[in-house]
């Protein structure tokens, strides 16, 4: 998978609260999918200019825990673009909130997002 730990690829950061953690004191994993999820359309939306539909999880990878003293930034850019739809590849980074030297790349992530029209229904992207 590519580095895109650049600033020019940070799309969400967050701090993790106490109801977001699971039964083993870390980040739940359902809580990380809607985030990479969000990041993932602002991505998508901001390459195609239109509303998008996430059609499909490609991969996640939970590699390392998420702990209550982190906070999580997720880094994104599109890889592919198809007739209407996109590729998102996404690196999840957790950072010790008392040390923010202490970062580790805790995920990582690809979704399939297609532009849509106001009916809903799948629109071209323009090639740039
Ligand atoms: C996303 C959605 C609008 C696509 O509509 P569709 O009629 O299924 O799409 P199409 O068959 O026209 O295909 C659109 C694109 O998706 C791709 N695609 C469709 N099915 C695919 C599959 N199973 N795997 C990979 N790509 C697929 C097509 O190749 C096409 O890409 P391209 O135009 O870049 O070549 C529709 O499936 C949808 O609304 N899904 C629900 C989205 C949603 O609610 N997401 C939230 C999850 S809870």
């Amino acid at each position: 998978m590519n580095d895109l730990k650049h600033p020019d690829n940070l799309v969400l950061k967050q701090f993790v609260m106490p109801d977001e953690l699971n039964y083993n004191g870390t980040l739940f994993g359902g809580q990380l999918l809607s985030w990479i999820d969000q990041a993932g359309a602002v991505v998508a939306i901001s390459r195609s200019r239109s509303k998008v539909a996430l059609l499909k999880m490609n991969e996640v990878l939970f590699k390392k825990p998420i702990m209550p003293s982190d906070s999580v930034t997720i880094y994104g850019k599109v890889t592919t673009v198809g007739r209407t739809s996109m590729e998102v590849t996404m690196e999840i980074w957790r950072t010790n909130i008392f040390d923010e030297n202490e970062e580790i790349l805790a995920a990582t992530a690809s979704g399939t997002y297609v532009a849509i029209d106001e009916n809903l229904k799948p629109q071209r992207v323009d090639r740039k």
